[in-house]
């Protein structure tokens, strides 16, 4: 009988799995530990759109302040925002609150794939990972690392988003009963490691002798993607009072829209033109700084900095912060940016 790809994939990642501190060595049972379904979850929250390098002092700060979800299910939503300060999409850290309150209130995380699909702001392929690797059930997980794996393996040239539907069917033919968990992180780490975008490594790979894409001769030109838009220019300024204090002005972002909920230097509106003033919230003594720039998944931004020396309170809600603890304010990295502008 000839090996399946799941062997092939599974002996390979028992000899290269990262060591990556939210997994446990391939091949260990699941710990017996209340909070390891919590310690799953939020790394595949945090790794959604964002590199394991960048993940790992955010999962290590989290699951030191709030080492079960009862912990983080306790904390106010600007705590948390203020800890995902810099990891970027925050619409993560808002869901991330209200899924935790949600599990809370029914004492634990469920453990299937359909029970975890209900909780707050899990989609599908979160569902699936925390379902594999947390509770070790059968579960198909396609990320863009398996999605690329798989293309290539089977040769699927349809451009995406098209093919999500055939290479969705096949990852779950190759996807075996046994060692779920196992099975979904070496497709992850074969994908990231070996099975690159631009270059892949296919001397080293454990599917090779039977890869498709790599029999047709260009598996770099796998999965065909769509064309890019062009992602348009916008503009704005944002505004750092002084209070002669030593003390800065800083508002929250309202909403659920882009940066809702963080904490910002106040600015023009730039990013809800309807309601935007246009104007600072206080007259005062005003120098321009220059611009920083920040690219986000739909723009491009470049922010113009002036810096605002007052003795009124600015219109609108907001709190004098000191100017010497602006790192502990938990800034976005745009308005991070702005402050070492406005700073220099
Ligand atoms: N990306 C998303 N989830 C991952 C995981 N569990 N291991 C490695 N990379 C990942």
């Amino acid at each position: 009988m000839t090996a399946s790809i799941a062997d092939n994939l599974l002996t390979w990642y028992d000899k290269h799995a990262r060591a990556l501190p939210w997994r446990v060595p391939p091949g260990d049972p699941r710990p017996d530990d209340p909070a390891w379904p919590y310690r799953v979850w939020l790394s595949e929250v945090m790794l959604q759109q964002t590199t394991v390098a960048a993940v790992k002092p955010y999962w290590e700060k989290f699951t030191s302040v709030w080492p079960t979800v009862f912990d983080l299910a306790r904390a106010s939503e600007g705590e948390v925002m203020a800890a995902w300060a810099g990891l970027g999409y925050y619409s993560r850290a808002r869901n991330l609150v209200k899924c935790a309150r949600e599990v809370a209130a029914r004492e634990g995380f469920p453990e299937t794939e359909e029970g975890l699909r209900e909780l707050p702001g899990l989609g599908a392929y979160t569902a699936a990972a925390v379902a594999a690797i947390a509770f070790g059930q059968r579960a198909v997980v396609v990320d863009a690392n398996v999605e690329r794996v798989v293309a290539r393996l089977f040769a699927i040239d349809e451009p995406l988003p098209g093919a999500r539907k055939s290479i969705r069917a096949r990852a779950e033919d190759i996807t075996p009963d046994a060692r779920a968990g196992d099975f979904a992180q070496a497709m992850m780490d074969l994908g990231s490691q070996v099975c690159t975008s631009k270059a892949p490594r296919c001397l080293l790979c454990p599917l090779a002798e039977r890869c498709e894409g790599r029999k047709a001769g260009e598996p770099e030109k796998l999965p065909v993607k769509p064309p890019k838009k062009a992602k348009p220019e916008r503009r704005g300024t944002a505004y750092w009072i002084e209070n002669g204090r030593g003390e800065v002005w800083l508002v929250t972002r309202p909403g659920t829209g882009m940066l809702g909920g963080m904490r910002a230097l106040p600015d023009d509106g730039w990013s809800a033109r309807e309601d935007g003033s246009g104007h600072a919230p206080v007259r005062g003594e005003t120098e321009r700084m220059g611009a920083v720039r920040h690219t986000f998944t739909h723009a491009h931004l470049t922010l113009e900095v002036q810096r605002i020396k007052t003795l009124d309170t600015p219109r609108g809600e907001g709190t004098w912060w000191p100017v010497e603890t602006i790192a502990e304010a938990g800034l976005p990295t745009l308005y991070a940016k702005a402050a070492r502008l406005a700073l220099a």
